[in-house]
């Protein structure tokens, strides 16, 4: 029985991607320091499965010696555990650079030391972001209700050259980098996915981070809320579990084949799948069957970008994925779960 470490394990992507690795078999290893809303409440829906293949260590990325115990024990690691809001990053960029970078580059020298221990060390998967490509400088035309792209027809790939904006996008395009090198000149194996939105049951959205599930949220509750910018701006979705499978599809192919190791690929719903902010106000005033969502505009926030679409052709074509779930079908779980007793205390 193989043994997954997943740090941020209690988070939005953690938690969906612990149960679907236990369901699978693997003992799962969550490392978590909680400090995400939602966390705890995370934490409880895991053990609440009683699965005896679970085990949850309450920890700190910085923690360089707990994590290289885990990291021994592991098969594979799913690295999310991160500060994930530009906006906290702004306002505090050590502690956004310490738990990104310094997290990521703890997490590679647990793996790189392993070795001294066996013989293979465990595949990593690390989640980057879009926001390392900052404002690309391509041109963009404006419907009533969105910006697009007019010469990127198939969206951004990871040819685009990167150019960091915001602390966050600094703190994880280094960790990304780092990621990268460390199979480059280590020969670790690893991933990096750098993802356009992700959205889905279990995420616990704020105004800063995760605002699919913050304004459905809002909507359900009949609460205002504030749009940053003039609500045209787009972006591809995913639904959480399509995400997941392209993690499970990475390490299964890591393990029978070299050729991705080191490799980057852009991840998000692509083409088929994107919204902008105005058109998804529209699909909440349908399902909450309020025609009168609340809500004002605000300026635009730092960093932020008018279009980003993935193009998602390299991880088609490498690892025969594409997304399932289309955004109808990925906002109804979502409300699904919003309206679950499970969320309403929230
Ligand atoms: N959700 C998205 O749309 C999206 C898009 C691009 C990249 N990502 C990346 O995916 C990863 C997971 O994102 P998410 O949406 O699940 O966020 P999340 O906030 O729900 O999960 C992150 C988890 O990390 C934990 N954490 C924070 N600081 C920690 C620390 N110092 N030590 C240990 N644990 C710590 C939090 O408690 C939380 O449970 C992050 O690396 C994020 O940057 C997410």
């Amino acid at each position: 029985m193989a043994t997954i470490l997943i740090t941020g394990g209690a988070g939005f992507i953690g938690s969906n991607t612990a149960e679907y690795f236990l369901n699978k078999g693997w003992r799962v290893i969550v490392f978590d320091n909680f400090s995400r809303e939602g966390a705890l409440r995370n934490r409880l829906w895991l053990e609440s499965f009683d699965a005896p293949r679970l085990k949850i260590v309450e920890g700190d990325i910085r923690d360089f010696t707990t994590l290289r115990a885990l990291v021994r024990r592991a098969d594979a690691v799913i690295h999310l555990a991160a500060q994930v809001a530009v906006t906290t990053s702004v306002e505090n960029p050590l502690h956004d650079f310490e738990v990104n970078a310094l997290g990521t580059l703890n997490i590679l020298e647990a793996i790189r030391r392993a070795a001294q221990y066996r013989r293979a060390t465990p595949p990593l998967i690390f989640m980057s972001t879009n926001k390392v490509y900052g404002n690309i400088d391509t041109p963009i035309a404006l419907t009533p209700t969105r910006y697009y792209f007019t010469r990127l027809r198939s969206g951004i790939s990871e040819k685009t050259q990167l150019d960091f904006h915001s602390p966050y996008g600094c703190s994880k395009g280094a960790a990304d980098q780092y990621v990268r090198d460390y199979a480059r000149i280590y020969g670790l194996k690893t991933v990096v996915f750098r993802s356009s939105c992700i959205y889905g049951a279990r995420q616990f959205g704020t105004e800063d981070q995760g605002w699919v599930a913050y304004l459905a949220r809002k909507a359900l509750l009949g609460e205002a809320f504030t749009v940053y910018g003039d609500g045209k701006q787009v972006r591809d979705v995913l639904y959480v579990s399509d995400l997941i499978r392209a993690f499970d599809a990475a390490l299964k192919y890591i393990k029978c084949s070299k050729y991705i190791s080191g490799e980057i690929f852009n991840i998000g719903g692509g083409l088929e799948n994107t919204l902008s902010l105005l058109e998804f106000i529209e699909i909440l005033r349908k399902k909450t069957q309020n025609p009168s969502v609340a809500y004002s505009f605000a300026e635009w926030r730092p960093g932020d970008q008018k279009v980003y679409v993935s193009d998602i052709t390299k991880l088609k074509k490498t690892l025969g994925w594409k997304p399932f779930i289309s955004v109808e079908a990925g906002i109804d779980r979502l409300f699904n779960w919003l309206r679950s007793a499970e969320c309403t205390e929230h």
